[in-house]
């Protein structure tokens, strides 16, 4: 994670960014410690990377990198605003003992687009993520990754619309929280099949990023406003756990994309 020690809204590279609305750092500093300690008072260990001046996204710290068995494949992203992050958390990775760290050729907004079921990474484009930056994945990370096409620019990365609520098991098969509306015909199609039962969100839920949620298998971490989604998983068994993102949401952010998951 990284700190919004430098957070501002002062472009606007997605739909939810409006730089003539003020924004309050201080605020959003104090939401997104909230959202660490959650993390450590769950029994997860958070790493910080230093956050820099001039680059206010960095607290977006899921964009910056897919990690999966200890591989990693660094981004590249689509706004110019945005280039200059990739290099300071390919040298985060270096410099804390991970070997294997290759950058993508193709514009790859790392786990903003992708998300790891446990056995297959769901790739998202139409937006950010170059739809060739899905082979260059499964090249590198050496796992199957499955294409979908997201058709609405307010949810502009495939976590502001879905995301994997427990991870597949020898026993188990993945389960998923998405919202379809969000998707291509096609793409929709591709997820009922796959994910027969996923919890479905609603508007409501999307809107405030309730789709941008972080999962344990257990604990889940999700706006504050994401009331109903909250219910739905409570009566599935998952513990919703409700953070107050309100300020990171003016850059187009929630807890997910504050969020790298490490799987070493
Ligand atoms: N302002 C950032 C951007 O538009 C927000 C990124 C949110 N991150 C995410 N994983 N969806 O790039």
């Amino acid at each position: 994670m990284c700190p919004p020690r430098y957070f501002a809204v002062d472009y606007a590279i997605n739909p939810w960014m409006d730089p003539s609305q003020p924004v309050d750092v201080a605020r959003a500093l104090a939401q997104w410690t909230g959202l660490r300690d959650i993390y450590r008072r769950l029994g997860h260990t958070v790493e910080e990377i230093e956050p820099r001046p001039g680059l206010p996204d960095m607290v977006f710290a899921a964009n910056s990198g897919t990690v999966i068995g200890g591989r990693v494949l660094g981004s590249r992203f689509r706004a110019r605003e945005r280039a200059g992050e990739a290099e300071h958390f390919r040298r985060w990775f270096v410099e804390h003992g991970y070997r294997d760290v290759i950058m993508p050729s193709r514009i790859n907004e790392a786990e903003g687009d992708f998300a790891w079921t446990g056995r297959i990474l769901l790739a998202g484009t139409g937006f950010r993520t170059d739809p060739e930056a899905h082979a260059e994945a499964q090249e590198i990370l050496g796992v199957p990754v499955l294409s979908l096409r997201l058709v609405d620019p307010r949810y502009y990365h495939l976590d502001t619309a879905l995301f994997v609520l427990s991870e597949e098991t020898e026993s188990a098969p993945a389960r998923i929280a998405y919202y379809p509306q969000a998707f291509s015909a096609g793409s929709q199609r591709v997820l009922a099949r796959l994910f027969p039962d996923a919890v479905l969100a609603g508007v409501a839920d999307a809107e405030c990023f309730g789709l941008n949620g972080v999962s344990d298998g257990r604990n889940v971490v999700l706006p504050v406003e994401a009331t109903a989604l909250a219910e739905r998983l409570a009566a599935q068994g998952y513990e919703p756990v409700l953070v107050d993102i309100s300020e990171l949401r003016k850059a187009g952010g929630g807890p997910k994309c504050c969020t790298l998951e490490i799987r070493k």
